[in-house]
């Protein structure tokens, strides 16, 4: 709960002395070039964003953040290597924090000067997760370059000693990611809109947030699945050949039967019908082997059977 606040304390005090005022804990770096991809998330860099396809590298107006984690050095921590890319007028910010519904977030933030010519700016702030209000922070971050182009914000920044390893247990590297934006105006912050919230990421591990097998992040029960628009019908597959469908059923008008199911169209009757034992047939009279029925008849009906053996029958008797 605590400890990400103890995390960014800890780090804030080390590095932060009494005469250091106003943006003098950020240093910029000479290379101005932002350059933010998709390359390597899950495998070199743990990338969150929001929506789930968002690609940085284009002009969508998603929210995009990729860390990568130095080897941690006791007492030391971690630096982590930070992109961010997103769209505002204001600004974009990434939050850290230990639990998002409670104690506070650090950001940081990447924005354009409307005032300036959209100049591009840095800021550090902490937010308070139960009041969202924020106040300014002077944690050291390095290396920081951005641009600004239109409302598209993109920035790259180093924040130095992470140091959660000697303080809490291992795994408590583990932090909340908050993306989101904001406006500023005349000089001030607006509200930060917390648009995405991660479960608790260890920011060490570049496949945090990849699904692994055993990965219980469904809650929702699925009572809506749709099939896979590309999922195709194997297309021989044959319809059993005694299945006759009821004739009065209407199929659904956008129901394709498999092009080559061929229905029964003719049923035969039983060509070897047999007579009464003591009914002679005389041998000039032939029976019809192959009578055909109408093509809804699904199967022989009983009445005709007999009527078409007492038809049989009388011409017998009549002839005798
Ligand atoms: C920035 O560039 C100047 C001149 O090229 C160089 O003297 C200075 O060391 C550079 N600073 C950093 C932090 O690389
Ligand atoms: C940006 O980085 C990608 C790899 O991450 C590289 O392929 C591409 O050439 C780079 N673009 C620029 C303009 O540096
Ligand atoms: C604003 O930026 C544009 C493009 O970078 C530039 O042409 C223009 O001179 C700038 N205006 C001011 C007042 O700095
Ligand atoms: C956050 O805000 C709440 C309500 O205003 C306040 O009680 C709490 O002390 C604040 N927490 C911090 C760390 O400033
Ligand atoms: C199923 O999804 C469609 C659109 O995806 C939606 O309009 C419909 O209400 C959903 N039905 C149920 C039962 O959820
Ligand atoms: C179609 O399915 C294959 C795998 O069955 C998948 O790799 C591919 O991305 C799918 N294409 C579309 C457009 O969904
Ligand atoms: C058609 O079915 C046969 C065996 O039933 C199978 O070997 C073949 O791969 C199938 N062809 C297609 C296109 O599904
Ligand atoms: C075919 O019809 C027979 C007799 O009606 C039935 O026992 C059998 O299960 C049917 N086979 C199939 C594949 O429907
Ligand atoms: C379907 O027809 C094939 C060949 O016509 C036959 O070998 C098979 O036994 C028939 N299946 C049934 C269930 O009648
Ligand atoms: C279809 O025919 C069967 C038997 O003739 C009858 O029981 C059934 O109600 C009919 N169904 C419809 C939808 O007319
Ligand atoms: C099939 O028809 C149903 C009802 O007319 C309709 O709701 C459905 O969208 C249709 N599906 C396709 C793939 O056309
Ligand atoms: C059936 O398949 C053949 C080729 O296998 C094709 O030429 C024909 O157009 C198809 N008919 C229908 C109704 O899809």
């Amino acid at each position: 709960m605590e400890g990400g606040l103890n995390v960014f304390t800890a780090a804030l005090l080390l590095f932060l002395s009494p005469d250091v005022q106003g943006t003098a804990h950020l240093s910029f770096s000479n290379n101005t070039q932002v350059n933010i991809t998709q390359d390597g998330c899950g495998v070199s860099k743990l990338c969150v964003q929001t929506p789930d396809n968002c690609d940085p590298s284009g002009n969508s107006s998603c929210l995009f953040v990729s860390t990568v984690s130095s080897v941690s050095v006791p007492p030391n921590g971690v630096d982590l290597s930070i992109e961010l890319s997103g769209e505002s007028a204001g600004y974009i910010a990434v939050g850290l924090t230990a639990n998002a519904s409670e104690g506070t977030s650090m950001l940081f933030i990447c924005a354009q000067n409307s005032s300036d010519n959209g100049t591009f700016f840095f800021r550090t702030m902490q937010m308070n997760n139960t009041d969202d209000t924020l106040t300014p922070t002077e944690r050291r971050v390095t290396e920081i370059r951005g641009m600004v182009n239109g409302n598209m914000i993109k920035c790259e920044f180093t924040v130095p000693n992470v140091n959660a390893s000697n303080i809490r247990s291992s795994e408590d590297t583990a932090f909340s990611v908050q993306l989101g934006n904001g406006s500023f105006e005349g000089g001030v912050f607006g509200a930060f809109n917390v648009l995405f919230s991660s479960k608790p990421l260890d920011l060490t591990k570049p496949d945090s947030n990849v699904p692994t097998t055993a990965a219980p992040t469904t809650t929702a029960p699925i009572s809506n699945t749709t099939m896979p628009s590309n999922t195709t019908v194997p297309s021989n597959t044959t319809m059993p050949n005694n299945t006759t469908m009821p004739s009065n059923t209407t199929m659904p008008s956008n129901t394709t039967v498999p092009n080559n199911t061929t229905m029964p169209n003719n049923t035969t009757v039983p060509s070897n019908t047999t007579m009464p034992s003591n009914t002679t047939v005389p041998s000039n009279t032939t029976m019809p082997n192959n009578t055909t029925m109408p093509s809804n008849s699904g199967a022989l009906q009983p009445h005709a059977v007999l009527l078409l053996l007492s038809v049989l029958t009388l011409s017998v008797l009549l002839r005798v």
